[in-house]
């Protein structure tokens, strides 16, 4: 664990990859797990969700089962699995009704039951976990790292709020960077949380680790989930590679707000955010619905800007002016430079 930028992280410049970041254009990409969804939203009845621009359906063959995922498109005549349903704990296209098991293995074919199943008529399936309450999938055989780690999710002291999946037209790095951005928060959340009148802050100190980048720091706030009163954030933010974030919030009175920021590449230039929160208090101190409108509003002032940004993602930092308080995003962008060109894989 070393510091690698000091007072002079605004001089960094030297950069070895590609201008921009085009999320298809790295394969590497494709080798961790990402979360698709809220597990709850899983049930019998397939659903579809798009992981790194590949359609997916999720389903349950039966209503306690693990959820099942394999590409959202059968083998037949191409039709969506996900205008289908289950049947029989089977998975039965909308289209001819062929039918298909948990593990994506042909059971039946309805206009001749008896004859044998073509090769290649099973489906295509995708590696998939519940976990955290949310479905994570991978979509590729051989993931480089595991679904990031938690440690307050099921610990004593502590609750859970799911919040909602966020869907934001712009690139994961996009949203990714604005969640390690503290100069933003002045100013993008004047309306909820932040003041232009206090958008001093003191230098985050970043380092990197073998997940990513962790980076720990001060944003004064205006107001906290429910509460209005001038108070400060002391966050321990980390980045697991490539777009999963944990920011873990103090406040000065003993509380403590973790932010499970579950980052997913939709498309090259749409994302979505399965949050959830974690706190140390309780329902009767500061119900959950609070927090879900504070949340609610800040996720739409965050997306009012960063869906009026340029869609490509500038990587190189000679694309940009750079200050004192973007130390977070100069190593992320440095990181994810590092990823992508092969020179540095996470894990964890
Ligand atoms: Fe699915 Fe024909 S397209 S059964
Ligand atoms: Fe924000």
């Amino acid at each position: 664990m070393t510091a690698i930028y000091g007072r002079d992280a605004a001089r960094v410049t030297a950069h070895h990859g590609p201008d921009h970041l085009v999320i298809s254009e790295h394969p590497v990409l494709r080798r961790f797990w990402y979360a698709a969804c809220f597990a709850a939203d899983v049930t019998t009845e397939p659903v579809a969700r798009t992981v790194l621009g590949a359609p997916l359906v999720l389903w349950r063959p039966a209503a306690a089962a693990p959820v099942s995922v394999a590409l959202d498109r059968c083998a037949h005549r191409d039709a969506p699995l996900s205008k289908g349903w289950v049947a029989n704990c089977h998975l039965v296209c909308a289209y001819h009704g062929w039918e298909w098991d948990a593990q994506g293995k042909t059971k039946r074919i309805p206009q001749f039951p008896d004859s044998p199943h073509p090769t290649k008529s099973g489906l295509t399936m995708v590696l998939s976990e519940e976990r955290y309450g949310l479905i994570w999938v991978c979509l590729d055989d051989d993931p480089i790292a595991g679904i990031p780690p938690v440690p307050e999710y099921g610990a004593p002291g502590w609750r859970v709020v799911p919040e909602y999946e966020y869907a934001f037209a712009c690139t994961a790095m996009h949203l990714l960077e604005n969640n390690f951005d503290p100069g933003h928060v002045a100013f993008v959340h004047r309306g909820t949380f932040g003041n232009p009148e206090r958008a001093e802050l003191t230098d985050d100190v970043v380092t990197r680790e073998p997940y990513g980048i962790q980076t720990r720091g001060q944003v004064p706030v205006e107001s906290r989930p429910g509460e209005t009163r001038a108070t400060m954030r002391t966050t321990v933010s980390k980045v697991y590679a490539p777009f999963f974030g944990h920011i873990h919030i103090t406040y000065p009175d003993g509380l403590q707000h973790v932010m499970v920021k579950a980052i997913t590449p939709v498309d090259d230039d749409h994302c979505s955010l399965a949050q959830v929160v974690l706190r140390t208090d309780t329902e009767a101190d500061r119900p959950a619905a609070d927090i879900l409108a504070f949340d609610v509003a800040v996720e739409n002032e965050d997306r009012s800007m960063l869906e009026a940004l340029p869609a490509l993602f500038p990587l190189a930092p000679h694309l940009n002016a750079h200050a004192r308080a973007d130390r977070n995003s100069l190593a992320i962008r440095r990181l994810w430079t590092d990823l992508v060109t092969g020179r540095w894989l996470p894990s964890y």
